[in-house]
């Protein structure tokens, strides 16, 4: 074949299998129930834990494994000494700080069409905004340049491989990311077309692989922003990536599907494309399954009582008071409470009421925006494991 946009055929799919059809519908089903009982405020602030886990998975896929403590740590501002953990560190807060970006988008309505070459070329340059010089160093196999974040592989001295897979020529990339724009206007597509495309236009990105490094986490923000636009974010509270770094029944099934999709067409019976639509249908029942997958876990963690029951079993392991205990349940079903308000709450008088209070602030549990101002959940990476079994693997 040769190295025209149609290497990327088929993009779309005309008739969507039952098998698809019927994940479409779980998935929307599932997606609109998660988190559906939480207050909002709660809500928006377990999203912060989602970006951490996304990130968290998203750069694990790439060998990165730096952890939700250390995360937390570079969001503050605190990063190691050594260099080289220091910029995983930086790594890890920026895929959190881009998400963040495109969840505040999407709550505003604003989310630019996610396979847009203005977007995609933001994606990037948004995530290697603060990296180290170093880090965008590109070598092996015969390179050896400077990446500028941003900018697509356009000379000949950026031509990759991913596993078997060659990608269009570089200089092709541009002419390649205009037509993968133009396939996915999701302006143009009902809700199944969106869900569908979500899955497709993962693997046609990387297929392309339209940057030196970093197509695997632009990838996977990319199609965080397409569940936004597909309705089924459920406000940023579920993910991809941790779906593609575990799989389904093995770690190495997020390769594989990739690899598999990358199938040319093996007979006339397997669409008209250059690439095999059965293998197509088999990546995308692929993705949309793990997608549920997640789904269905994050609900799982996320249900009012179960939340509630781990909050105050995380109080208890902490030794706080019994009244610490009901003061988080009543904040996570409320949102926030008025600071004025906790001796009230807990029935204590102010002074105790006032030790209750900032043994929670102490240990990161309930925060507020301003010092004296309401305060609200928070999951501090030390509250993890408790609160969220099996959201990280056990180390
Ligand atoms: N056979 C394949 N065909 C197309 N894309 C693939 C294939 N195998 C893997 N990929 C994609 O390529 C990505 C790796 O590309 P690259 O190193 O540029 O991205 P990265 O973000 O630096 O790394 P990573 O994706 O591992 O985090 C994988 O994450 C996956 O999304
Ligand atoms: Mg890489």
């Amino acid at each position: 074949m040769i190295d025209t946009t149609q290497r990327i055929e088929p993009a779309r799919l005309e008739a969507l299998p039952e098998k698809v059809t019927d994940l479409v519908a779980e998935l929307a089903s599932s997606a609109a129930n998660l988190g559906n009982r939480l207050h909002p405020l709660t809500a928006a602030n377990l999203a912060d834990v989602v970006r951490i886990m996304n990130s968290y998975y998203s750069n694990l896929i790439e060998g990165n494994n730096t952890r939700p403590r250390d995360i937390e740590r570079a969001l503050a501002g605190d990063l190691e000494a050594d260099p080289a953990r220091r910029n995983l560190q930086i790594e890890a807060a920026s895929h959190v700080r881009v998400q963040a970006a495109i969840d505040q988008l999407a709550r505003q309505g604003a989310l630019p069409e996610p396979a847009s070459v203005d977007f995609i070329r933001w994606l990037h340059r948004e995530f290697y905004r603060d990296a180290d010089p170093s880090m965008l160093v590109v070598t092996g196999a015969g390179r050896d340049f400077n990446m500028v974040p941003g900018e697509w592989r356009s000379r000949p001295e950026h031509d990759v491989a991913v596993g078997r897979h060659i990608p269009p020529a570089s200089p092709r990339v541009d002419e390649f990311m205009r037509y993968l724009a133009d396939r996915y206007q999701f302006n143009t597509m009902g809700m199944a077309g969106k869900v569908v495309c979500m899955a497709i236009s993962h693997h046609r990105f990387n297929f392309i692989h339209p940057f030196p490094d970093g197509n695997g986490r632009v990838s996977r923000l990319m199609s965080h922003a397409m569940a936004w636009h597909a309705g089924i974010a459920a406000g940023g509270l579920w993910s991809i990536s941790r779906g593609l770094a575990r799989g389904l029944a093995s770690r190495g099934e997020y390769n594989q599907m990739m690899d598999l999709a990358d199938s040319v067409r093996e007979s006339d019976l397997d669409g008209r494309g250059n690439l095999s639509q059965k293998a197509l249908i088999a990546f995308i029942s692929w993705f949309l399954e793990v997608a549920l997958d997640q789904v269905r876990f994050m609900s799982g963690l996320f249900e009012l009582e179960a939340l509630s029951r781990r909050l105050r079993a995380l109080a208890r392991e902490l030794l706080l008071p019994a009244e610490a205990e009901f003061l988080l349940d009543t904040v996570m079903q409320r949102g926030e409470i008025d600071r004025g308000e906790v001796p009230r709450v807990t029935g204590l008088p102010e002074r105790s009421a006032r030790r209750v209070l900032n043994a929670l602030v102490q240990k990161g549990l309930l925060a507020s925006t301003t010092p004296k101002g309401a305060v609200s959940l928070r999951f501090p990476a030390s509250s993890l494991e408790i609160l969220f079994p099996r959201l990280f693997p056990q180390i």
